[in-house]
């Protein structure tokens, strides 16, 4: 127990390559709104982009090293992944059928991450998944439904931890 409480992540700064393209795919394709963006010489160019209120929930900076190369290229790319919460299960698969339409390739799922997908996976919180790219290759997932473990609660809970062994 530390001596203060963290409340949640409250954004993640992500390296693109051409801040243009990416703009374009996070706020023309996710639906993301522009901030602002501001240019930081030969730092590079920034840009603040939100979901709601909050004034930028992810930000988009620009390597002045490597501004031409994908990150998938060169391997700097340190994310594994970014996952993005949706509130709902309808608007989770609006957002797959979307995504689908703008040609937007799915990497991986949709799946669930529980027992409800793969009996062995007792210890997934549930959420159903679907994962992509954005234009660098930095690894999306759009997921909903994530249960809780309020309270220090143990998880698998134990009346049911052992249900794939009966
Ligand atoms: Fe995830």
């Amino acid at each position: 127990m530390g001596g203060f409480t963290i409340s949640r992540v409250g954004h993640v700064g992500v390296q693109v390559t051409d801040m243009d393209r990416s703009l374009d795919f996070y706020c023309n394709k996710l639906g993301l709104t522009l901030t602002g963006r501001w240019p930081r010489g030969e730092m590079g160019d920034m840009a603040f982009i939100r979901f709601g209120e909050m004034h930028h929930d992810i930000v988009l900076f620009t390597h002045p090293d490597h501004p031409q190369s994908d990150n998938r290229k060169i391997g700097y790319n340190a994310l594994q992944h970014i996952a993005m919460e949706i509130d709902s299960r309808d608007e989770w698969l609006k957002a797959l059928y979307d995504l689908k339409q703008k040609g937007v390739e799915i990497v991986s799922g949709p799946l669930v991450h529980g027992a409800e997908g793969d009996p062995r996976n007792i210890g997934g919180s549930g959420t159903r998944s679907f994962y992509f790219e954005d234009p660098d290759g930095n690894s999306l997932e759009l997921y909903c439904d994530m249960m809780r473990v309020p309270n220090g609660e143990p998880f698998p809970r134990p009346e049911y931890a052992d249900v794939w062994t009966l």
